[in-house]
């Protein structure tokens, strides 16, 4: 079997997969995450040790007796983990989506030359949140940690060190860096001379299928694991889960309806990225990209309506989301003309704005629970489909959607996407466990298992498949014009 882990934000998955691409055991354990202050979130290295070892022996033990061949990496990208000289952790992790460099993102996107120098260097912009600007946050903010920083890891580039003593990384974390040039597949030296920030901070980059070492003497005491397995890239949660729904070629989209919800697609080469409102990244496979829009407001967005409306006054406990979605189904396509714009959290894409503000358009006295809670389940839809909007002109296109995340496993909201999106939505075998069981079959490709990302993206076995229905999707492209003209009409009221 192949051993994927994937180091998440609120808990670490182990996965065991089998040579066909069936699972044979997973497990999760949980951690918390620290916020010291509004906006900040941080969370102790120790923990992501912790929980993986939890994991990995929990999965190992509903396995039985198994053979683990390789090991594969996932976690979330743009976290900080800052080393020193002898490698041991300076201060929290600062993680992906903690608000706290705004100032140092606009200066160096200053020193830069402006976002078009940013996109010729990197294709990217230097988003809140991403490394780079953490690492100019600590230079300014915390001198004297900052004087003693020697390197600068992802979140699964630190378990791969505790793993197998070595310091490396691949080029889909390396991406979300802001300081990884995506055309080339390396560093952007330049770039970061001129921003001020030291590249030799930042590890080596290997493609994400290479073995980049084995587990050595320490690796195997902590983790109950064999010393010698192979360890291979592996990849950053949201580039990696993409071909582990089996999207590895161009005219497939990957929607992943999780906390924050995700349209990704997989491109044969790095496309312009326009204004910088997307995210285009290497892929997990060599000579392919990947694109992608994140929303900060998807499964969270449901969360808050049940916590918030769909629950009884005087204490009365919060229905479950099943319930929530059964109500949903009695309303009709286009929840009789209520929308709901869900930037609960400030938005990403495709507005980068921490100011927007969620909003219900169009509330009439006949409106019910059900049509509030329809409209909430296709406010998230819509805003995909306001980020596939900024995908077409360059090219992307969409013949299938497969659906991951907690949300996929509604089929309402699986309905909801095949009528916007025009096109059948599938689900796979895998999808659901995330970013650990394409972690497993990177490292599959690194060990021969697979030959290439399009072998192994076969492995996903297609579940469930919706299909447009009726006159749907003519009910939402009139209620997608209306819900794209809304974020311009409001924005001011907003800030
Ligand atoms: C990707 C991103 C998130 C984190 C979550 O750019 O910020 O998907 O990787 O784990």
């Amino acid at each position: 079997v192949i051993l994927g882990i994937d180091i998440g934000t609120s808990g670490c998955k182990a996965l065991l997969l089998d040579i066909d691409g069936n699972v044979v055991a997973s497990e999760t354990a949980t951690y918390g995450l620290s916020q010291p202050r509004p906006g900040w979130t941080e969370q102790d290295p120790e923990l992501w040790i912790e929980g993986a070892r939890q994991a990995v022996a929990g999965a190992l033990a509903k396995a039985g007796s198994v053979e683990i061949l390789a090991v594969g990496l996932s976690g979330q990208m743009h976290g900080l983990t800052p080393l020193d000289a002898d490698r041991q952790v300076l201060r929290p992790a600062i993680l992906w989506n903690d608000q706290r460099n705004g100032a140092e993102c606009a200066a160096i996107t200053e020193a830069a030359g402006g976002i078009e120098a940013l996109l010729a260097a990197t294709n990217n912009r230097m988003l809140i949140g991403y490394t780079g600007g953490k690492i100019a946050w600590m230079q300014r903010h915390e001198g004297e940690i900052f004087a003693k920083l020697r390197h600068v890891l992802n979140p699964k580039d630190y378990l791969r060190l505790r793993l197998t003593g070595e310091i490396a990384t691949e080029v889909s974390d390396a991406s979300g860096t802001g300081l990884f040039d995506v055309r080339a597949r390396r560093w952007a030296d330049a770039l970061a001379g001129r921003v001020g920030i030291d590249i030799g901070l930042l590890p080596p980059v290997h493609e994400s299928h290479v073995i980049t070492g084995r587990i050595d003497a320490q690796g195997a005491a902590l983790f109950g694991l064999p010393a010698g397995i192979p360890v291979a890239g592996g990849g950053g949660d949201s580039v990696i889960q993409t071909i582990g729904s089996g999207v590895i070629a161009p005219g497939e989209l990957q929607t992943t309806i999780g906390t924050a919800g995700i349209l990704a697609a997989a491109l044969d080469t790095p496309q312009p990225n326009p204004d910088g409102r997307l995210q285009v990244f290497c892929n997990v496979v060599p000579d392919k990209w990947h694109c992608m829009g994140v929303s900060l407001n998807a499964g969270g967005a449901m969360g808050w309506f049940r916590d918030c409306l769909a629950a009884g006054f005087g204490g009365a406990a919060a229905p479950s989301f099943d319930s929530i979605v059964a109500a949903a189904s009695r309303s009709p396509a286009g929840a009789r003309g209520l929308l709901f714009l869900p930037y609960l959290n400030g938005e990403r894409c495709p507005h980068p704005d921490p100011d927007a503000r969620g909003a219900f358009i169009g509330l009439t006295s006949r409106h019910g629970r059900a049509d509030i809670a329809r409209s909430v389940m296709e406010g998230v839809v819509h805003a995909f489909r306001d980020m596939y909007a900024l995908m077409q002109p360059i090219g992307i296109t969409g013949a299938i959607v497969k659906a991951s995340g907690g949300g996929a496993r509604a089929p309402l909201w699986r309905q909801i996407q095949a009528d916007m999106f025009g096109c059948d939505v599938v689900t796979t075998e895998g999808a659901a466990e995330g970013a650990a069981f394409g972690a497993a079959l990177v490292a599959g490709i690194g060990i021969g298992v697979w030959p290439d990302g399009a072998a192994a993206a076969s492995a996903c076995r297609e579940l469930t498949r919706e299909r447009p229905q009726g006159d749907a999707g003519r009910v939402y492209d009139r209620a997608n014009a209306i819900f794209r003209s809304l974020y311009p009409a409001l924005q001011e009221s907003f800030a």
